[in-house]
C-alpha cells in the first residue's frame, strides 16, 4: 500500500543516466559535451584483466581525449589509498573523474573527488553533509550490479586505523553522468554477480520498507524487486545473457535511486561493521542479513511484505495477509539458496567472539543507520540478529 500522497516528501535524481548496450561506445562524446580537458580513471585490476579498461582506454585515445589510469583501487578502498589516488590526479592535472568498475571504483572516485577540494583527512566528513566544496565531477561506468554507487549521493571508504567503514553522505556526490553499459556486466565472476545482486535487492527492500519511503522511491524499489526477482537467478548463470545483464543493470541503478531519499535501515547498519571489522564483502554481509532484518521487519507492514512476495514471484493468492508477508522471507531464502550464497559467518570460516559482535552491535547503532528501520531496533536487537547469523 502506497503512503498518503498527502505526506510531504523530497526527491531528485542528479545524474543524468545513459543506458544501453555498448553505450560505453558514446563515452567520448559525452566527456566532450561536459568540456573536461582530461580525465582521472579510478579503475582496478579486475576491469584490466577482463579488458574492459582497455577497452575505455582504446575509445578515449581514438577520440583524442587526454586521460591518466589508476588502477590501484582495492575492494574496500581506504581513506589512504584514496588519499594517494587524489595526489596523482593532481599530479596530472586532470579535472573530471570517471569511476569505473564495482562500487570499490565508483567510491574511489567519489572520494578522490571530495579530497581535490577539502581539506585535512576524509575521515573529518563522515556522516551526512558535513562536506563544504563540491569536487571535481564524476562520470560512472558500472561493471556489476550493484551498489547503486553510480547515482546515489554516498561513498564508503575505510579507515583502516580503525577498522572502520565510514559513509560520507553529501549532495555534492551525486555523479554527474552514469554510462550503464550491460555488456559490461557479462564478464563478472558468478559469485560476484550474485552477491552484488543481493546487495541491490537490499537496497530495494531497505527503501521500499523504510519509514523513509515516499511514493517514488516505493516505485522504484517495488520495480527493482520484481526485475531482480526475475533476472537474478538466470543472471547468476550465465553472464553471457544479455537479456538478464539489461535488467540487473536497470535494477541495481533503480534500487540506488530509491535510496536516495527512501534510505537504507538495518541490514546496512550491520553490514558496514561486519565488513569493517571481520572483512565480509559487503554484497555477501548484506545477503546473510536480509532475512532476518526482514523478520524482525514483517509485523510494520504486511502489505507492504506481500507486495515483496508478489514481486519475487510468489503466489499468494488464498493465504491471509499475515501469511503473504512471510512469503517475502521464505522467497528472498529461496533466491539466496539457488544462488549458493552462505548463510553464516561460520560458514565462512568466521568465528567472531561475543566481544567481537558486541562492538559491531553497537557501531551498527551509533551508524544512525536504523533510524530508517521501520521497527526501533536497540543494540540488544542487532546483537540477536547478529547471533543469528553466527
Ligand atoms: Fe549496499
Amino acid at each position: 500500500m502506497m503512503n498518503l500522497a498527502l505526506d510531504a516528501f523530497e526527491f531528485g535524481l542528479h545524474t543524468h543516466i545513459y543506458y544501453g548496450v555498448n553505450k560505453l561506445n558514446e563515452l567520448p562524446s559525452i566527456i566532450r559535451k561536459y568540456g573536461y580537458n582530461k580525465v582521472f580513471i579510478c579503475s582496478d585490476k579486475g576491469i584490466v584483466q577482463s579488458g574492459g579498461l582497455q577497452r575505455l582506454e582504446a575509445l578515449l585515445s581514438e577520440a583524442g581525449v587526454a586521460f591518466y589510469s589508476c588502477t590501484e583501487v582495492e575492494p574496500d578502498p581506504t581513506i589512504e589509498m584514496v588519499q594517494r589516488a587524489k595526489n596523482l590526479y593532481v599530479e596530472h592535472r586532470c579535472d573530471a573523474l570517471i569511476g569505473m568498475g564495482g562500487g570499490s571504483s565508483i567510491d574511489t572516485a567519489k572520494g578522490v573527488s571530495v579530497a581535490a577540494a577539502n581539506p585535512g583527512d576524509l575521515s573529518q566528513y563522515e556522516g551526512k553533509d558535513k562536506i563544504p566544496n563540491k569536487g571535481p565531477d564524476v562520470i560512472t561506468i558500472p561493471t556489476t550490479a550493484g551498489t547503486g554507487s553510480e547515482v546515489t549521493h554516498a561513498t564508503v571508504l575505510k579507515d583502516s586505523k580503525r577498522h572502520y567503514k565510514m559513509g560520507i553522505l553529501s549532495a555534492h556526490l551525486h555523479a554527474r553522468a552514469a554510462v550503464l553499459d550491460p555488456q559490461l556486466l557479462t564478464t563478472v565472476p558468478r559469485g560476484v554477480a550474485a552477491v552484488t545482486g543481493m546487495d541491490a535487492l537490499s537496497h530495494a527492500i531497505e527503501s521500499y520498507t523504510s519509514n523513509q519511503a515516499q511514493p517514488i522511491t516505493e516505485a522504484f524499489g517495488l520495480y527493482a524487486i520484481r526485475l531482480i526477482g526475475r533476472h537474478l537467478r538466470p543472471f547468476a548463470a550465465r553472464r553471457a545473457d544479455l537479456t538478464a545483464a539489461c535488467h540487473m543493470m536497470l535494477a541495481s541503478t533503480m534500487a540506488g535511486a530509491a535510496f536516495i531519499w527512501g534510505r537504507i535501515a538495518a541490514v546496512h547498519a550491520i553490514s558496514h561493521p561486519l565488513g569493517g571489522r571481520l572483512g565480509v564483502a559487503h554484497g555477501l554481509a548484506n545477503s546473510l542479513l536480509l532475512p532476518v532484518v526482514m523478520r524482525y521487519n514483517v509485523g510494520t507492514n504486511y502489505e507492504k511484505f506481500r507486495d515483496i512476495a508478489v514481486a519475487l514471484g510468489e503466489n499468494v493468492e488464498g493465504l491471509s495477509l499475515r501469511a503473504a508477508a512471510e512469503r517475502s522471507i521464505t522467497a528472498v531464502e529461496l533466491l539466496i539458496r539457488d544462488l549458493e550464497i552462505p548463510t553464516t559467518l561460520s560458514a565462512l570460516d568466521l568465528k567472531p567472539s561475543d566481544e567481537e559482535l558486541n562492538v559491531i552491535a553497537q557501531e551498527a547503532m551509533d551508524s544512525g543507520m536504523t533510524s530508517a528501520n521501520p521497527k526501533d531496533c536497540t543494540v540488544k536487537d542487532l546483537r540477536a540478529m547478529l547471533e543469528q547469523i553466527r
